[in-house]
C-alpha cells in the first residue's frame, strides 16, 4: 500500500506537470486514436480506485495493435484541469489482456473526486472523473445508480446519457452488459458477427458496446462496480451447463473466453482476472458506516435448472425438484462467505446487488402456479436461507436486481411469515425489450408482495441512502429507439430507517 500523498508532493507534482505538459491530441501515431473505447474507473475503496482503459485503434477488428506490449502513462489529478497532479505512473498494456490496463491506485484520500487520463502511442485519452469511498467511520449519504440489460441492437443509450449527468458516487451494473445473441422485435443498430464463442469474438463484442459515446460518458463520470449475468457468456447458463452447448467441457472453454473478455473491459483489479473458466468477482464494498454493498455472482456457481434440465428456462413450469434444499443460487462457497459477512457488524444500509428478481413471482394462471426456472423461483430453499440470514439482523437490508427487463418494487418476507425482512428494487433495462403490460399486471395481481411493476419503458434506477431512509427513483427513457430521447422520473419510493417495506412516492 502506498503512503498517503502529502500536500508537498501534491503541489510539487502539480508544478512539474504544468511545465511538462506536452501537446497531445486524440490522434496518435499514424493518425489512429487508441482510446476509442473511452476510460473508466471502478471498485472504489476509501484509499483507492482502479483506473481502466484499453488501447484499440481498430476496435472492431481485434484492436489493431498486434502482439507487442505498449506503455500507457496515467495521471491522477485533484482538479479537472489537471493543474495539480497527485500521482502518475506507467502501466504495460499487453496483447494477452487485449492491451487493456487496470491501474490499482492506493494512498488516496477518502470521499474525494479525482480526475484521470492516459497517454499512449502519442495520443491522450479523454479525462475521467472518479471518487473514493468514504472513510470507514464516516456516516455520509451515498447516492448510486444501478443498471442492467443493454442489448445494443434494441436501442440507444439515452439512459446512460441521463445517468452521466446525475450527481452519483457510484454506478452498479447488475449484468447483461453485452448480449451474445441477437433477438428482439425491432433493431436500431446491429451486432457485427454472430454469437461469440472465441476470445477474439467476445473482445470485438465488448468493443462494439463500449464504442457507444453515452456508455463511455457514464463510465467517465464516476466509478463503477459490476457483476455479470448470463448474456456475458450464453443465455440461461448455469455453472457448466448452457442450453446452447451440449458438451460442458466445450461450454467451459466458451465461459473462459467470455470471462477473460469481461475482465479486459471492466475497471476491476487483477484479483478478478479469470483462471481458465473461473473468476472470483463477488465482494463486499463498504461506504463508511452508511452502506455495505455486496456484489454477488449469480451465474458461475449456481445449481443447474430444476424441472427443465439442460434446456432453456423460458417455459413457465413447476415441479418438486425446485424445492430441493441442496439447490443453490450463489454456490456453497459464496453462500457461506455471504452468510459469514452478513454476521459482521453491518452498516446502516446493507445492499445485496445480484442479477435478478429475488421475490417469489408466481406467473401461473387460474389455480395452477408456474415459475420461471432461471430466476430465484428455481432456488426457493436458497432464497429462504438468504432471507433467514437477513432477518433479525441490525441495520436495513435492501436487494437490487436486473435481468427481467422490468421495474419492480417488492416487500420481501420469509415463507409463511408476515414480517418484512428486506425491500427489493429491480431497475428495469437500459434497452432490452420487456414483458407485456398484461403479464406484469397478472403478476401484480397474483403476488401481493410485488408492490409495483412496470415493463413498458426502458431505464435505470437511482438509490440515495442517508441516516433517515432510502430514496429510490426509477428513471425511464421516453423512446430507447431515439438516441436523443428525454429521460424522466417514472416513480419514486422510500424506505424508512428501521422499517423495511416499499412506500410509493410521487411519480
Ligand atoms: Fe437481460
Amino acid at each position: 500500500m502506498s503512503p498517503p500523498l502529502s500536500r508537498r508532493r501534491v503541489l510539487g507534482a502539480g508544478v512539474a506537470a504544468a511545465l511538462a505538459l506536452p501537446a497531445f491530441g486524440s490522434r496518435g501515431q499514424g493518425g489512429r486514436d487508441p482510446f476509442t473505447l473511452g476510460v473508466a474507473s471502478g471498485c472504489p475503496r476509501p484509499d483507492g480506485v482502479v483506473l481502466w482503459t484499453r488501447l484499440a485503434p481498430e476496435p472492431l477488428q481485434g484492436g489493431g495493435l498486434g502482439e507487442a506490449p505498449v506503455a500507457v502513462a496515467w495521471e491522477l489529478a485533484d482538479d479537472e484541469q489537471f493543474g495539480r497532479i497527485v500521482a502518475r505512473g506507467t502501466a504495460q498494456a499487453t496483447a494477452g489482456d487485449a492491451h487493456s490496463v487496470h491501474v490499482e491506485l492506493t494512498g488516496l484520500e477518502p470521499a474525494r473526486h479525482y480526475w484521470y487520463r492516459f497517454t499512449a502511442l502519442g495520443a491522450r485519452s479523454p479525462a475521467g472523473r472518479t471518487r473514493t469511498a468514504p472513510a470507514a467511520q464516516a456516516m455520509a449519504p451515498v447516492r448510486f445508480a444501478f443498471a442492467s440489460c443493454q442489448q445494443y441492437e434494441q436501442g440507444y443509450y439515452a439512459a446512460y446519457r441521463d445517468m452521466a449527468a446525475q450527481p452519483l458516487d457510484l454506478v452498479v451494473h447488475l449484468g447483461d452488459y453485452i448480449y451474445e445473441s441477437s433477438w428482439g422485435a425491432r433493431f436500431v443498430r446491429r451486432h457485427e458477427g454472430g454469437i461469440p464463442t472465441q476470445l477474439a469474438e467476445f473482445r470485438d463484442r465488448y468493443a462494439l458496446y463500449k464504442s457507444d459515446p453515452d456508455l463511455q460518458a457514464a463510465h467517465a463520470a464516476c466509478p463503477w462496480l459490476a457483476v455479470w449475468d448470463d448474456h456475458e457468456v450464453a443465455n440461461d447458463y448455469t455453472d457448466d451447463v448452457s442450453p446452447r452447448t451440449a458438451d460442458p467441457a466445450q461450454f467451459l472453454a466458451i465461459r473462459a473466453a467470455a470471462y477473460q473478455a469481461w475482465y479486459e473491459h471492466m475497471p476491476v483489479p487483477a484479483s478478478m482476472r479469470p483462471r481458465g473458466p473461473h473468476a472470483r468477482i463477488h465482494g463486499r464494498w463498504r461506504f463508511g458506516q452508511m452502506l455495505d454493498l455486496f456484489m454477488l455472482d449469480g451465474r458461475q456457481y449456481r445449481s443447474h435448472h430444476a424441472c427443465l434440465p439442460g434446456r432453456s428456462a423460458s417455459p413457465l413450469v413447476d415441479c418438486s425438484d425446485r424445492l430441493d434444499p441442496s439447490r443453490t443460487f450463489f454456490g456453497a462457497a459464496q453462500e457461506a462467505w455471504l452468510e459469514a459477512q452478513l454476521a459482521v457488524a453491518p452498516a446502516r444500509w446493507t445492499v445485496l446487488a445480484q442479477p435478478t428478481l429475488l421475490a417469489t413471482a408466481d406467473r401461473g394462471a387460474g389455480l395452477q402456479p408456474a415459475y420461471w426456472m432461471d430466476g430465484w423461483d428455481g432456488y426457493p430453499a436458497a432464497r429462504e436461507r438468504l432471507l433467514g440470514a437477513l432477518a433479525g439482523r441490525p441495520g436495513n437490508a435492501l436487494v437490487i436486481g436486473g435481468d427481467v427487463h422490468a421495474f419492480w418494487a417488492a416487500d420481501l418476507r420469509r415463507a409463511g411469515q408476515d414480517a418484512v425482512v428486506a425491500t427489493e428494487f429491480v431497475g428495469g433495462a437500459i434497452t432490452s425489450e420487456g414483458p407485456s403490460a398484461a403479464s406484469v399486471a397478472a403478476m401484480l395481481a397474483r403476488n401481493p408482495h410485488l408492490r409495483y411493476g412496470h415493463a413498458d419503458r426502458r431505464g435505470y434506477a437511482m438509490m440515495a441512502l442517508d441516516r433517515r431512509g432510502c430514496d429510490v427513483e426509477f428513471r425511464a427513457v421516453d423512446d430507447e429507439k431515439d438516441r436523443a430521447s428525454a429521460v424522466r422520473t417514472l416513480q419514486r419510493f422510500a424506505v424508512a430507517d428501521g422499517a423495511p417495506g416499499v412506500h410509493l412516492g410521487a411519480s
